[in-house]
């Protein structure tokens, strides 16, 4: 692995946090056996991916049991090293998060029978939250500040890499792909809407009270409140309490970025998804 920063490593291709992989693991993913009912929740990092995990973990709750202390465990993330169990003596349905990019996930994912949920989020939103979590991250060195860590972020040069890319590479394969695509505006807008094509997409059956409980589940509130769902189980001196559900809204943005930091930022965007044929919904904000 290439260093690149105190905090970041790169390799193949790839940002990581420094302390979180290793090229070992990263290469075993490439013959890691796929089930049919395994589920991944795929994410660039702050799009929304603990929320997405609090909604697939609970639709699949009564299929796996009450067996795990927390929503990290019942979803574990594939690529990190810490605490890794052998996920070859899980039970089905398996669950797992993760935010790699098409190559570096494990090949067998294209047999398209295995699910994935890949959450997208508006990147001036995204880009403000990563600024927050950087800064609360004990893994990652503070930003000196957001300027700085916008440029970062436009370079890519953060871990998952660049958001451009990361968007591009899943939408682009997304035929080779048994995969959902849903934002965290949608999210925000209609969460009970949202609910129902997941569990749509992964063939759960569930009652409207069912749904209805899934989504009370959800909401920011109940997830701050949800020990299970909230990270603070994370010791304070890594991440400091209330990281992980910060603000939930969007359009915070406005509220960190200069006018001049969102006009430099609209023109990065122009430029790097001029191709893309997919219409995002804060395209038209
Ligand atoms: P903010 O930092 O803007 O508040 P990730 O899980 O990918 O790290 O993303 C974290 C972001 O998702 C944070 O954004 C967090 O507040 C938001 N989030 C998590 N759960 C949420 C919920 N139930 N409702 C709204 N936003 C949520």
């Amino acid at each position: 692995m290439e260093k690149l920063t105190d905090d970041l490593v790169k390799y193949k291709d790839y940002v990581f946090a420094k302390d979180m992989v290793n090229a070992e693991h990263i290469d075993s993913l490439q013959t890691f056996e796929i089930r049919d009912s395994d589920i991944f929740l795929v994410t660039y990092p702050k799009s929304g991916t603990i929320w997405a995990q609090q909604i697939i973990t609970s639709v699949c709750e009564s299929e796996m049991g009450d067996i795990y202390p927390n929503n990290l465990e019942m979803m574990p993330w594939l690529e990190y090293i810490d605490k890794r169990p052998d996920y070859s003596l899980r039970p089905n349905p398996r669950l797992f998060a993760s935010h790699l990019t098409p190559v570096l996930m494990p090949p067998g994912l294209r047999d398209k029978k295995a699910k994935m949920i890949y959450v997208m989020r508006n990147p001036k939103d995204n880009v403000t939250s990563y600024y927050h979590w950087c800064v609360n991250w004990a893994m990652f060195v503070t930003p000196k500040c957001f300027e700085d860590f916008l440029d970062q972020w436009l370079a890519g040069n953060v871990g998952a890499s660049s958001w451009f890319d990361h968007i591009r590479e899943w939408h682009s394969k997304r035929d080779q792909y048994n995969i959902l695509f849903l934002t965290y505006e949608d999210m925000i807008m209609d969460l009970k809407t949202a609910v129902t094509k997941i569990c749509r997409f992964l063939e759960r059956d569930l009652t409207e009270a069912d749904i209805n409980k899934i989504v009370e589940k959800a909401t920011f509130k109940n997830m701050k409140n949800d020990r299970k769902a909230n990270y603070e189980f994370i010791p304070e001196d890594i991440l400091k309490k209330g990281q992980f559900l910060r603000k939930g809204k969007i359009g915070e943005w406005k509220n960190m970025f200069t006018v001049a930091q969102s006009e430099r930022f609209d023109q990065v965007y122009k430029e790097r998804m001029k191709d893309m044929t997919l219409k995002f919904i804060w395209d038209m904000a």
